[in-house]
């Protein structure tokens, strides 16, 4: 028995906020954050036009389902990979199941931050090998904008708000051909949010970006090289979407064609969880993903925490 996933959906919020907007927010520049980052535009979350992490995820949630052509009553496994949850418990995957309707499941969230989605994607598919699940739902969804300290520029630029969600369903067909999961809890530090009391995203954002660079091309080998594939083999790269100098780097040491990678950062800036199903989405719904290509997601988040999965979407 193998997973594959079958519907995709997600959900951005209404307001945009550009860097020409920050510009008149703080001391930066719209050249300056283009250059070190390639973000244009990122969404900000609203909660009181019920731009919630919940209700963001279930609508995702809900465009994924009608993609899929499966119903509330179907889904027996949600997983909610978030960073910026509206309440610490009960966990968002049981507040979106609430709002689903789904019947009484296994729901629960992962932290994996940046990682969280490709965390949920290996953890699903081990649930629907093992026959513990059929037909499963993950998703991405968070508002940064609620946790990055608004007066750290060197931050609070990079990220914006939103939620992606897929079907996974059990196939005869292999759909994800495996996935690779890493942590290395020493570079904690670089990354952190401290509940106690709630603080602010904090970053060291230079050593982050060295050890982004130097992982994201290894990993993406390592996975490619266990499944007997080469980069050329690939259709698509989808990486997290934290900064296009950091995908640019990876795709050199690849050796892999620009045209052939996923990129939304210029208008979603780093969504954390959300970063690949969100662009997952767009590119499906685009047309440009398509059945039966091979498609390498691969992620880096704070823990530090990595991974990849390997699709024949
Ligand atoms: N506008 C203008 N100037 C700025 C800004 C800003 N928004 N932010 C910082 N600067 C200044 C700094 O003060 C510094 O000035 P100085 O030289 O006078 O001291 C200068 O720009 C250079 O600062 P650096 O931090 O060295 O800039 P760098 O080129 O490293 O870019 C950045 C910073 C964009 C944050 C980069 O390090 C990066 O993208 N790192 C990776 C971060 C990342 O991807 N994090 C996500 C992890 S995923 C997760 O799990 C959340």
């Amino acid at each position: 028995m193998f997973s594959r996933i079958t519907g995709t959906g997600s959900y951005l919020p209404q307001k945009i906020l550009t860097n020409f907007d920050l510009e008149k927010m703080m001391d930066t520049s719209h050249a300056w954050i283009l250059e070190r980052t390639g973000i244009e535009e990122r969404r900000i979350a609203e909660p009181e036009k019920n731009e919630t992490v919940t209700m963001m995820g279930k609508i995702a949630a809900e465009r994924a389902m009608e993609q899929a052509g499966v119903k509330a009553k179907d889904i027996d496994l949600i997983i909610v990979a978030t960073c910026s949850p509206d309440l610490v418990f009960p966990a968002t995957a049981c507040m979106i199941q609430e709002a689903l309707n789904v019947p009484p499941c296994p729901a629960f969230d992962i932290q994996a931050v940046c990682s969280g989605f490709v965390y949920g994607l290996s953890t699903i598919d081990q649930f629907i090998r093992a026959g513990s699940a059929k037909t499963a739902l993950l998703i991405g969804t968070e508002a940064m904008s609620r946790i990055v300290d608004w007066n750290d520029r060197s931050t609070c630029i990079l990220f914006g708000d939103g939620a992606g969600a897929c079907v996974i369903q059990a196939s005869e067909a292999p759909g994800i051909l495996r996935t690779d999961l890493g942590a290395d809890g020493r570079y904690g530090n670089l990354l952190y949010l401290n509940n106690n009391p709630l603080g602010s995203l904090s970053m060291q954002g230079n050593s982050i970006f060295k050890l982004a660079v130097n992982m994201l091309g290894s990993i993406a080998n390592d996975t490619l090289a266990k499944q007997n594939l080469k980069a050329s083999d690939l259709d698509w790269l989808l990486p997290h979407q934290a900064n296009s100098r950091i995908i640019q780097a990876t795709v050199d040491k690849l050796g892999f064609s620009m045209d052939k990678v996923v990129t939304t950062v210029h208008k979603h800036g780093n969504t954390s969880a959300a970063s690949i199903p969100l662009a997952l989405d767009e590119y499906v719904r685009e047309g440009r993903i398509v059945k039966g290509q091979h498609v390498l997601l691969e992620a880096f988040g704070g823990g530090l925490t990595w991974g990849t999965a390997l699709l024949k979407y």
